[in-house]
């Protein structure tokens, strides 16, 4: 009895009461035996699956492997769902609702006679969500991503699934697509079961986790319908098991040297953006403060290993085939924290020393990277006094020093009213700036921060510009784009006050981003401007738009900031 007493589930099972009875008895008429009552770990597995929600499709099947390697463990398996978010489907942005399944995923555990938790994740936010809902309860737990699709495959060229339909307004304009032309393409880019298989944010995320240690040595980048994901699943389960009897806890491997190990890891594979949104909202869920600029300071100088698209040329699948994720853990040991414990209960460094590289076309050397010093800068200056980023491996060298004028966009719907207007003042040399697409303006902070350029100019040949927004990018998405804008412009931040004609400068080796305005004049359109009107007066989106942080801070609920342990104080009575 002492040893059941253990365990968090022993509140729930454990006791020959009325109450014991009655967490057992319902439970029961599912077919389980006494002896899964009597001190056997329960393993939650928290499932993102839904038809809703493409790239996590597979995750049902899933969830019975991983059952699999729990009950060989000798723990008790019980699968439950939590909100998923379909990154194509859902409207208006799933960044709107990550905080919300990351809420429903905490207290789906909490509430729960729970003692390990596996996350099965895929699609973009379905990881960051799972990952701060369990931060905040703090039981040990392993993510099993589930894997990107097969290399997307279109007129015998490699195609990467979202990198491509960036391209679609300039092959309809240039390369005049039809309709077939498209309905070819879209079976061709999403060839089997899971995620994106560029280096977009699934990818990213699935590599965050592995980073971080959350996830067994090597399981970022297994196609999802590779037989070798299965076997990942199916280990995951009998490990979580062991997990709960080693009480290896989430805040034992997510420590702060391993949130610097993931931003290292990060620029070395080329990483989304949308990391570090996602990457401090976990920090802060866990208790480990995380600035911005950090960011840079740590991952800027870091050099680029992977070549996958958008950033490069390959995708997923051939890095898997180069030894994944693991070779660049051991590519860049001298860069890392190689001490830090994973979930298998070895450091990152024990677990990737003998990673051999299968590609080095794929996966390059340190000591000679596709490119020198290739993550994330982040940006100062008075249209971002709380900072401001950009991917610089996916812009425009000829663009990272640029002073132009401004083209504003009030919002998105205005930018699509008028971008292909043939009297628009715009040319190669002007900035885009778009309004109104930050966390609270949108609200939800959408993708649309790569806008698509104006039709006249695609035509003329130009391929990118300097484009400004409070938005995000997609992890699929290139160009010289700078995001995240803090203050952004729907609560008055320097954004807000931008006019067309003004000048703006981006500098980014110097990381500077200036509204060449004076401080007068700004001071001026500051007194005449006003708050729009917000986007909702009820329910979770109201709550949304009161509480959601700035980008800077991971654009999470203020309350949820933390964690309240996995302690429940009052019973079922
Ligand atoms: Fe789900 Fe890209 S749409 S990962």
């Amino acid at each position: 009895m002492d040893k059941e007493k253990k365990l968090r589930s022993y509140e729930w099972f454990g006791k020959s009461d009325k109450m014991g009875f009655v967490h057992r008895s319902w439970l029961r008429n599912q077919g389980y035996p006494d002896d899964y009552f009597q001190g056997k770990p329960v393993i939650g597995i928290c499932n993102t699956w839904s038809e809703l929600t493409p790239c996590n499709g597979h995750l049902r099947d899933f969830a019975e492997i991983v059952k699999k390697g729990v009950i060989e463990a000798g723990g008790f398996p019980l699968e439950f769902p939590v909100m998923s978010l379909g990154e194509t489907i859902m409207k208006p942005s799933t960044m709107l609702f990550r905080n919300l399944a990351s809420m429903d995923t905490e207290e789906s555990i909490r509430a729960n006679p729970l003692d390990g938790i596996v996350l099965l994740t895929g699609c973009d936010k379905t990881t960051p969500s799972t990952v701060m809902g369990a931060c905040s309860v703090d039981l040990p737990t392993i993510v099993v991503p589930g894997g990107p699709m097969l290399n997307g495959r279109f007129r015998g060229e490699c195609v990467g699934s979202g990198s491509f339909n960036w391209l679609i307004k300039e092959k309809q304009a240039v390369e005049n697509y039809t309709e077939e032309d498209i309905l070819e393409m879209e079976i061709g880019v999403a060839r089997s079961q899971g995620h994106c298989m560029t280096m977009g944010t699934a990818s990213t995320m699935a590599c965050m986790v592995e980073s971080l240690g959350l996830t067994l040595p090597g399981a970022a980048a297994i196609p999802a319908v590779d037989a070798r994901k299965k076997v990942m699943a199916q280990l995951s389960g009998r490990r979580i098991v062991e997990m709960v009897r080693e009480d290896l806890t989430l805040s034992k491997v997510l420590t702060r040297e391993a949130f610097e190990n993931a931003i290292k890891l990060n620029a070395a594979v080329g990483g989304s953006t949308n990391f570090i949104i996602h990457l401090t909202a976990i920090a802060r869920r866990i208790g480990v403060e995380l600035e911005l600029s950090e960011f840079d300071t740590l991952g800027s100088q870091i050099p680029l290993l992977v070549n996958l698209k958008p950033s490069g040329k390959f995708l997923m699948e051939d890095f898997y085939y180069a030894g994944g994720l693991p070779v660049v853990i051991r590519e860049m040991a001298e860069h890392l924290h190689g001490g830090c414990i994973t979930v298998n209960g070895k450091t990152i460094a024990e677990n990737n020393k003998k990673s051999p590289n299968y590609n080095e076309e794929v996966i390059t050397p340190l000591s000679k990277p596709l490119k020198e010093a290739a993550g994330i800068a982040v940006l100062k200056g008075n249209l971002c006094a709380d900072g401001a980023i950009i991917k610089p491996s996916a812009a425009s060298p000829s663009l990272m020093k640029h002073t132009g004028k401004a083209v504003v966009f009030e919002s998105i719907e205005d930018y699509h009213h008028r971008i292909d207007d043939e009297d628009l003042d715009i040319d190669e040399n002007s900035v885009i700036v778009l309004k109104g697409v930050g966390p609270v303006g949108y609200p939800g902070m959408p993708e649309v921060g790569n806008v698509d350029l104006p039709e006249k100019l695609l035509k003329k040949g130009v391929r990118d510009m300097v484009r400004i927004s409070d938005g995000r990018m997609s992890g699929t998405a290139a160009g010289t784009v700078v995001l995240h804008v803090s203050p952004e412009s729907s609560i008055g931040g320097t954004l807000a006050l931008v006019q067309s004609g003004d000048f703006i400068t981006l500098d980014v080796e110097a990381r500077k981003l200036e509204l060449l305005v004076s401080d007068q004049e700004l001071a001026q359109r500051k007194l005449n401007w006003v708050a729009p009107k917000p986007q909702a007066d009820r329910g979770y989106v109201k709550m949304y738009i009161d509480h959601v942080e700035q980008a800077h801070l991971g654009a999470d609920l203020d309350f949820l900031i933390g964690g309240s342990g996995s302690e429940v104080s009052r019973d079922l009575h």
